[in-house]
């Protein structure tokens, strides 16, 4: 491992659908992987995002990352939005053109995107830190240490930073400006052994604080509540996390108590790097741009990034064209703030507010929301990711 066109750094969604894209058109990509596979696959730690947007879905299935997505993941049609009582449904296909969601963990999407790339002769180095980078404006070195605690080098024609919201690589652009934002609000999350909720998502706004009832299969739930963003977990041990689960649903269904598989504490943030590049160095993904997670947009997000990014070093290799490789972040900043936008919207409306005047102002939105047909509308155009994936879906087609 001396040289490569094209150097990855991290194996998550963008890390790894970019470098599947780039292989099967015969450009050489390398990816190195700070953690172990399976820390990637099997950690508790690594339970991320349940909710895929059409455009998403639609992709993987196109470019051959779409069997076990298929086989074991679940079309949802709408979602509903409980408030004072009342459970109150969005119809996906009806208000959006006909697109809909697809539930499949992003746990279980990586593993599949592991094994398929091996299988195809791609190079993953897992345990490989990237510990440095230099020469970006000419010929790229990526300093990376090995499992083993040696340190080494990497010769690129460009490298890719996917390596999520800590990422160092982020560090090497001169003049980047992060944009952020705070929430004073965290979800602690479960998952745990038992029936879902319902048989789709329940976004549920209740006096005593939001919550999310999900799921990854029929025996399989994932819930949310919110909560303080210095919330001290062990004062929520398991029976007060369904005691209050079922309280914000305000009697509009039930969850049954199942053994918890994992219990964390997620507190919300949001920001925006830019520009998200520096000579040959191209950001990806969480490296890039975080969000907030109740409009479910962060793996959707990478995932248009990484599609970007790839429709770039095609033309660059393919016919010479460096325009869009100068372009990525303009390319990326369209979809980037849209999805930052709606989850901003979403986490707004449905989370209890601090400030008395900003929560009435925030229940009557909600309840505009639930009877307007124009808000719904744009609700479900965004939720299945119109201005997101959806930019991208017809590229293989
Ligand atoms: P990551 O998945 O973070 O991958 C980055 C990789 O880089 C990691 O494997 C890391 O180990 C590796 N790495 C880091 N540093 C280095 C280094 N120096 N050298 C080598 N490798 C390195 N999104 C949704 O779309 N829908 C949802 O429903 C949703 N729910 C979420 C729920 C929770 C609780 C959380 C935490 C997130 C959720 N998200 C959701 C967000 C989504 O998980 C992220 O946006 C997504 O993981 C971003 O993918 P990525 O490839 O950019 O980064
Ligand atoms: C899940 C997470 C989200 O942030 C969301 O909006 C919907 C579902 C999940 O983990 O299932």
């Amino acid at each position: 491992m001396k040289k490569t066109r094209v150097a990855v750094i991290g194996a998550g969604p963008a890390g790894l659908l970019l470098a599947h894209l780039l292989h099967r058109e015969g450009i050489s990509v390398v990816v190195l992987e700070a953690k172990s596979r399976a820390y990637l696959e099997t950690s508790p730690h690594r339970i991320r995002a349940g909710v895929m947007e059409w455009g998403t879905r639609e992709i993987m299935v196109q470019v051959g990352l779409g069997e076990g997505l298929l086989r074991n993941g679940y079309e949802h049609r709408g979602i509903y939005l409980a408030y004072a009582g009342e459970l109150h449904r969005i119809d996906f296909p009806s208000l959006a053109q006909g697109w809909r969601i697809w539930v499949y963990g992003q746990q279980y999407q990586v593993r599949d995107m592991i094994a398929r790339f091996l299988e195809e002769g791609g190079k993953i180095f897992f345990e490989y830190e990237v510990v440095g980078l230099a020469d970006l404006e000419t010929t790229p070195k990526i300093r990376f240490r090995t499992p083993e605690g040696e340190e080494g080098e990497l010769e690129a024609e460009f490298v890719v930073g996917a390596d999520g919201s800590h990422s160092r690589t982020r560090g090497f652009i001169p003049g980047l400006v992060l944009k952020e934002k705070t929430y004073p609000f965290a979800w602690l999350g479960i998952l745990a052994e038992t029936a879902p909720a319902a048989e789709e998502l329940i976004y549920a706004s209740h006096p005593r604080g939001f919550a999310l009832f999900s799921m990854r299969s029929p025996t399989l739930a994932r819930n949310y509540l919110q909560v303080r963003p210095d919330e001290n977990l062990d004062e929520w041990p398991e029976e007060r996390i369904w005691e209050e689960l079922n309280l914000r649903l305000g009697g509009v269904a039930q969850v049954k108590p199942g053994p918890l598989l994992e219990k964390s504490l997620t507190p919300h943030r949001a920001y925006v790097a830019e520009p998200m590049q520096h000579g040959r160095l191209f950001l990806v993904g969480d490296a890039a741009h975080v969000v907030p997670p109740t409009g479910a947009k962060g793996m959707n997000l990478a995932v248009a990034d990484a599609v970007a990014l790839f429709q770039a070093l095609w033309a660059f290799y393919r016919k010479g064209a460096e325009s869009g490789l100068k372009r990525h972040t303009e390319t990326c900043r369209e979809h980037v703030w849209q999805g930052e936008f709606f989850s901003y919207w979403m986490t707004s409306l449905l989370h209890t507010q601090p400030d008395p005047f900003i929560e009435g102002l925030r229940q009557a939105e909600l309840k505009q929301v639930l009877t307007s047909e124009a808000l719904k509308r744009f609700l479900a155009e965004n939720y299945t990711g119109r201005h997101t994936t959806g930019r991208w879906v017809g590229l293989w087609t």
